[in-house]
């Protein structure tokens, strides 16, 4: 079965629930997409040491990758802000190690049919990849 960004993108929306937040109140939910067709949801999870804070997308994919997936087609991103929310750079950074070939959906909370697409390459141009 063929999922389509719109329901990967709510699948994000349904992840921003379980947001840990309690300090900036910024809910952000991430679902990632495998080639086999699984969805893996994640959210943003914050600590009073506010440096330890997490982005959902990076707990996204961190259970999918400790959890044995691989081949990630898709990710997408949900919070409300207009346009909704581009991974932050260390983000960008871990998908372009871990999921090179993945397209990035990001979308408003309150406007979940708007969906603006990325790919990983584009919004890390110049990655560094690999020590020497
Ligand atoms: N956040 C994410 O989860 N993803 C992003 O792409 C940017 C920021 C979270 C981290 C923190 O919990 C809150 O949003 C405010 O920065």
């Amino acid at each position: 079965m063929k999922i389509t960004s719109t329901q990967l993108v709510r699948a994000a929306a349904v992840a921003s629930k379980y947001s840990a937040s309690p300090y900036s109140r910024f809910k952000v939910g991430a679902a990632l997409l495998t080639r086999a067709g699984e969805i893996i949801g994640g959210a943003n999870v914050e600590s009073a040491s506010y440096g330890l804070t997490c982005c959902a997308e990076r707990i996204a994919l961190f259970k999918a990758l400790t959890d044995g997936k691989k081949n990630f087609v898709a990710m997408a991103v949900v919070a409300r802000c207009d346009g909704g929310p581009t991974p932050c750079g260390a983000c960008r950074q871990l998908l372009m190690e871990y999921a090179p070939d993945a397209k990035v959906f990001v979308a408003d909370s309150n406007d979940l049919k708007s969906i603006r697409d990325f790919t990983v390459r584009e919004l890390l141009p110049a990655a560094f990849v690999s020590l020497p």
